[in-house]
């Protein structure tokens, strides 16, 4: 083999391990790496240089072309490598940020008041309109509230029309606490809290009024499709100089065309028993059209704030005159949404909330 043939096999072998430790290059700092050592001041391309100062200028033409040619095809693999790591990480990133355009948004749930809550609300401003203040009072009410200063004695029957939660635990006046089970203690607390307004008013000669509504929560032991151990009432009274039946009668008609929003209805006033109210009545009301016409539908208990309890509010019965009533909230929800089953309002279930958004 011929010196000549021997160097041109050499630089050959050299462009071959070049293209061959690019091709296994995986990153652009390994490449450069890669490139020092053939194309580098001490690189192996470089070293052939150096070694050409004992050739003559003949054999340095031939020799220097081919060492040049074999750095032309290095430099066309280094290139050529450099482009596709560039063009790899493109690719890599064009995938990971990859957006897929047929994909529906996602969306972001619309949250919505609870049925109860949307009747509660309109409960209060149609009360409000008709000039009721809106109380609020505690839901672990002592056995004087409940019961007894709402002329319904310990021992008396009348107490086991509403089973009730206990609480085991007495007040400082030992009376027991228990989960109220209507909302009528605050017809007691309200007029209770107000008793220097009236005294005051009444020192100036002038008439005082009481006119409230109080929404809340109430418990019982109760539980099927229209009775839930935790429960919903409004409680209303309204006690003056001259406050009769025909105002009860007036005040509940109007709530009730405000709220199930039609003139397409009556009440019927029902005779009742509660030891806070004489007389009193169940209310009915009947719609003469929609899909609940012409049923007599019973949504409150009602009557005339009974003397003693008045008494026990510490006001004077002769000047305070007047009527109470206790309606079921989640009836009244029932009702105007046209829900079959109490239980619907306290599953939580989505797709039932959702109709009310
Ligand atoms: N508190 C009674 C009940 O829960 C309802 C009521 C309230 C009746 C006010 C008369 C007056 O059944």
């Amino acid at each position: 083999m011929s010196t000549a043939a021997t160097a041109a096999e050499d630089l050959n072998a050299i462009v071959q391990s070049a293209a061959e430790r690019f091709a296994r290059a995986a990153t652009p700092a390994e490449l450069e790496n890669a490139k020092a050592q053939f194309l580098g001041k001490t690189g192996r391309v470089t070293e052939l240089m150096k070694g050409m100062g004992s050739l003559s200028v003949e054999e340095k033409k031939t020799r220097g072309a081919a060492i040049n040619q074999a750095k032309q095809a290095i430099e066309a693999a280094l290139s050529a490598r450099r482009q596709a790591l560039a063009d790899a990480e493109l690719e890599r990133q064009l995938q990971a940020e990859a957006l897929d355009v047929t994909l529906p948004g996602r969306q972001r749930g619309q949250g919505g008041l609870h049925p109860i809550s949307l009747a509660w609300q309109r409960i209060e401003q149609i009360f409000g309109g008709m000039g009721f203040d809106v109380g609020d009072g505690p839901e672990v009410e002592n056995d004087w509230y409940n019961f007894t200063a709402l002329n319904n004695p310990p021992n008396h029957p009348a107490r086991s029309m509403q089973d009730t939660f206990y609480v085991d635990m007495n007040d400082e006046d030992g009376h027991p606490y228990c989960l109220r089970t209507h909302t009528s203690p605050m017809q007691i607390r309200y007029a209770v809290a107000h008793a220097k307004r009236h005294a005051a008013a009444l020192a100036r000669g002038e008439a005082s009024e009481i006119r409230v509504i109080v929404p809340g929560r109430t418990y019982r032991v109760d539980n099927d499709a229209t009775h839930s151990p935790m429960f919903h009432q409004v409680e209303g009274l309204w006690l003056g100089e001259n406050v009769s039946f025909k105002d009860l009668k007036v005040t509940y008609l109007n709530f009730c065309k405000a709220f199930f929003e039609t003139d397409d209805l009556i009440l019927r006033f029902r005779p009742s028993y509660f030891p806070f109210t004489e007389p009193s009545a169940e209310i009915d009301i009947q719609f003469s059209s929609g899909p609940l016409a012409g049923k007599w539908l019973e949504v409150s208990g009602s009557g005339q704030v009974h003397p003693q309890v008045v008494r026990n509010m510490g006001l004077d019965p002769e000047r305070f005159v007047g009527f109470a009533f206790g309606s079921g909230i989640d009836r009244l929800a029932m009702l105007r949404y046209g829900v079959n089953d109490l239980r619907l309002f306290f599953d939580g279930d989505i797709r039932f909330l959702s109709q009310f958004r």
